[in-house]
């Protein structure tokens, strides 16, 4: 036995953090096999769109100050990057420092600095392939919930900021209403619906 390197993340999970829990999806939105930080993370996302949002992985922090490259192996896509605001040393889960979106195709790479949530949209046609550099050691860890990710605080605000949707066939951004404040936004050039 040991450890078992993939991994899927179901439509019932995903309702967690959708726009729309209720809209149909695929069963899995995407797959996961995990080589951890020497042999890289795979990750391959599905196409298409659920009640208008483009198919997404769940999104986390980081627990501690671990950093991650993801370097596109196929497709297009956009990274979504935020970084809470602290009180008193704790990080608020519905308050944004700076928010990010980041539009990435295949070729190129994005950094996640350490202390930002992060999470990866497909917004094109193909497939959408990234290989990442997280740790993810085996025998004793997760691969669909890694030891070093925090998935709680994405879970409890139903997702991250903003959601990534389709209007006439190309992306856009919608703000998540759970979230009480974004003090600094990046929006890579993409429109928000008011
Ligand atoms: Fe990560």
């Amino acid at each position: 036995m040991g450890f078992e390197a993939y991994a899927a993340r179901s439509h019932e999970k995903m309702q967690d953090v959708l726009m729309h829990p209720d809209a149909d999806g695929p069963r899995i939105h995407y797959y996961m096999i995990r080589g951890g930080s020497k042999k890289r993370n795979i990750t391959i996302w599905e196409t298409g769109t659920i009640g208008g949002e483009y198919i997404k992985t769940y999104g986390h922090y980081h627990v501690g100050g671990l950093d991650e490259t993801y370097w596109i192996l196929e497709g297009e896509g956009i990274a979504l990057l935020q970084k809470r605001a602290e009180e008193n040393g704790e990080p608020q889960a519905d308050i944004i420092e700076e928010f990010r979106a980041v539009p990435v195709k295949a070729g190129e790479s994005v950094y996640m600095p350490p202390g930002y949530g992060h999470l990866l949209v497909n917004t094109g046609p193909t497939w959408f392939v990234t290989a990442d550099d997280s740790p993810v050691e085996g025998p004793d860890d997760s691969a669909s919930m890694p030891g070093h990710a925090d998935y709680e605080p994405v879970k409890q605000m139903r997702g991250f900021a903003y959601y990534v949707v389709e209007e006439k066939g190309a992306p856009i951004l919608v703000p998540n209403p759970r979230y009480k404040e974004v003090r600094h936004t990046d929006f890579g050039g993409l429109s928000v619906r008011a």
